[in-house]
């Protein structure tokens, strides 16, 4: 990834997502660490991705795995110093992979010196003003709840301040207050220290929730996208080249304002995609991805839509309909226990039972729509996850090196580690793991290894334009990307079945696709329709080549 040379790097970026605590332990305390991190970055340059992703990993009293800071500029002591942190960082631009961490700035831990401050302070001075309090809990009441498993109300009384405070998450992470000068100032500041030590980018946790309004939803208000300008322009002025990625769970149209004129973020999560095409799987039908791709608005040149199949997160369901709802928790989540919040905590092979041809043509979506694919560790060997576990820990397991008890994540023993390995027979570490997989060359590791060579080459996925092609079977869904000379078709049957399709390709009359994992020529596209047939859960990806005279001439 050459983040110095070329602006738009994150258009190309294959980004890998993984929590430092649950991917490898260099010490032996059953926590992983940034040396363990370290000693793996050759396994993430070897699987091909070129940024990674790393979840909170500043001090924090863990009440909601970091996403609740206590300190914006230090290392939790569990995962090493900032001095380790600085290796990593420069480790990882050896291998050409830049380094994404997170920036949160909706919210603190109630731990933080900040609101400890603010709640001894008295009511209408600055440092009370950092969070966003209130004499009584009915303000801002047209405001959902987002976790509704655990919270009742977004206000929470404080003995010690004698008023309610606001937040939009657990009771223990209070919003910060944007409307205050000093907290935009720190928040750019916090921004500035780890930009200044040559991190290149920032995801920007609960975006659309930085500042509240009577009378509003006080979601993506004007006022929350002039914060994220004010970011932005200091960005581009003190370091150019860095990338804000929001994530904003959201629909389409909403999130499109997260891009502004090019000048908010860069990139932002398509979050209303991730449950359709789930649910195309399941109807084997590919309405629901069309739909949604078509209604998406085109954003400006510079940006880029961030895509996931799944994340550390629960299966989100917030951005479908009530009844797409009631269908995807009866098809993906029929054991209660698998659900959460709106939502459902399972990983991806999981969800798909497991199904090799399923995982792969589910990555092969992921890796040929429009915008920039993340992996979630664990899910380039197929983990499982375990739904019996607190809050979404089930899809938090520790990373699956070998078949060692501790799964190689640790020289401890598996009781000593931060959460148990996952050791059922089927997704257990002793029948999932990345020691077998790379010594398998047919796994699904060596496979995704592969699919991730092959995009690679093609900058096309990253960057080109997007037109559904139609067909006579919805079971199969075509596109192709298009970017300069570049002419991509992708295929993808949905369906169990085998399935016939003749596609409607006069466009492209007189090219010849050429299916690019095997460099297969196929029939020349003629003025009719152009037949396809792809055996069950199949997909396809061809070159469209000019003819040699168009070619030359
Ligand atoms: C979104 C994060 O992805 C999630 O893990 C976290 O709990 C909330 N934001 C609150 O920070």
């Amino acid at each position: 990834m050459d983040v110095d040379r070329d602006p738009l790097w994150y258009k190309d970026a294959i980004v890998y997502e993984t929590h430092v605590k649950a991917f490898a332990d260099g010490n032996g305390d059953g926590v992983g660490d940034f040396t363990g991190l370290v000693g793996k970055l050759d396994y993430l340059e070897a699987l091909g991705i070129t940024c990674l992703w790393l979840l909170p990993f500043f001090p924090s009293p863990l009440r909601d795995d970091g996403y609740d800071v206590a300190d914006y500029r230090g290392v939790h002591p569990a995962y090493g110093t900032l001095e380790d942190f600085r290796r990593l960082l420069a480790e990882a631009h050896r291998r050409g992979i830049a380094v994404l961490v997170e920036l949160v700035l909706n919210h603190t831990s109630d731990r933080h010196p900040w609101f400890q401050r603010a709640r001894r302070a008295p009511p209408g001075s600055p440092e009370r003003d950092y969070y966003v309090w209130s004499a009584d809990d009915r303000k801002y009441a047209g405001t959902r709840i987002i976790f509704t498993d655990t919270e009742r109300s977004n206000w929470t009384w404080d003995e010690e301040a004698g008023a309610f405070y606001w937040h939009r998450f657990f009771s223990h992470q209070p919003d910060l207050n944007f409307d205050n000068p000093r907290v935009r100032a720190e928040l750019l500041d916090v921004l500035r220290f780890w930009a200044g030590m040559g991190v290149d980018g920032f995801r920007l946790d609960a975006v659309p929730y930085l500042v509240e309004r009577e009378g509003t939803s006080c979601e993506n208000l004007p006022e929350t996208h002039a914060v994220l300008r004010e970011l932005r322009a200091a960005l581009d002025r003190e370091f150019p080249g860095r990338m804000l990625l929001a994530e904003a769970n959201q629909w389409p149209w909403d999130v499109r304002p997260y891009f502004g004129d090019g000048d908010e973020c860069h990139m932002a999560f398509h979050f209303p995609l991730m449950p359709r095409v789930f649910m195309a799987l399941r109807l084997e039908d590919a309405a629901p991805i069309v739909d949604i791709l078509r209604r998406t608005p085109a954003i400006p040149e510079a940006c880029q839509w961030g895509l996931f199949l799944r994340n550390h997160d629960e299966l989100t369901l917030e951005m479908v309909s009530e009844e797409e709802r009631d269908y995807m928790v009866l098809a993906y989540a029929r054991d209660p226990r698998a659900r959460l919040n709106v939502g459902i905590r399972r990983r991806l092979a999981p969800l798909v039972d497991n199904a090799r041809r399923r995982v792969e043509l589910l990555n092969s979506l992921l890796f040929s729509m429009p915008g920039t694919p993340t992996v979630y560790y664990g899910d380039e060997i197929g983990m499982g996850d375990d739904v019996l576990r607190p809050d979404r820990d089930g899809v938090r397991t520790p990373m699956q090196w070998s078949g060692a008890p501790s799964a190689g994540f640790s020289a401890a023993p598996p009781e000593a580690l931060y959460s148990a390995p996952i050791t059922d027979p089927v997704y257990g570490c002793a029948a999932v793991n990345v020691e077998a997989q790379l010594r398998d060359p047919s796994s699904l590791l060596r496979w995704m290894q592969n699919l991730i060579r092959l995009r690679k080459q093609f900058r096309v996925f990253g960057r080109g334009s997007l037109e559904f092609v139609s067909g006579t079977n919805r079971r199969i869904l075509a596109y192709v990307r298009r970017w300069g000379e570049d002419t991509v078709l992708c295929v993808a049957n949905l369906s169990r079945h085998m399935q016939p399709s003749a596609l409607d390709l006069q466009a492209f009359a007189g090219r010849v696709p050429v299916e690019m994992l095997g460099y297969t020529e196929f029939p020349r596209i003629e003025r009719g329709p152009w037949p396809v047939s792809l055996g069950g859960y199949g997909f396809a990806w061809f070159e469209l080549r000019a003819p040699a005279a168009a070619r030359t001439g």
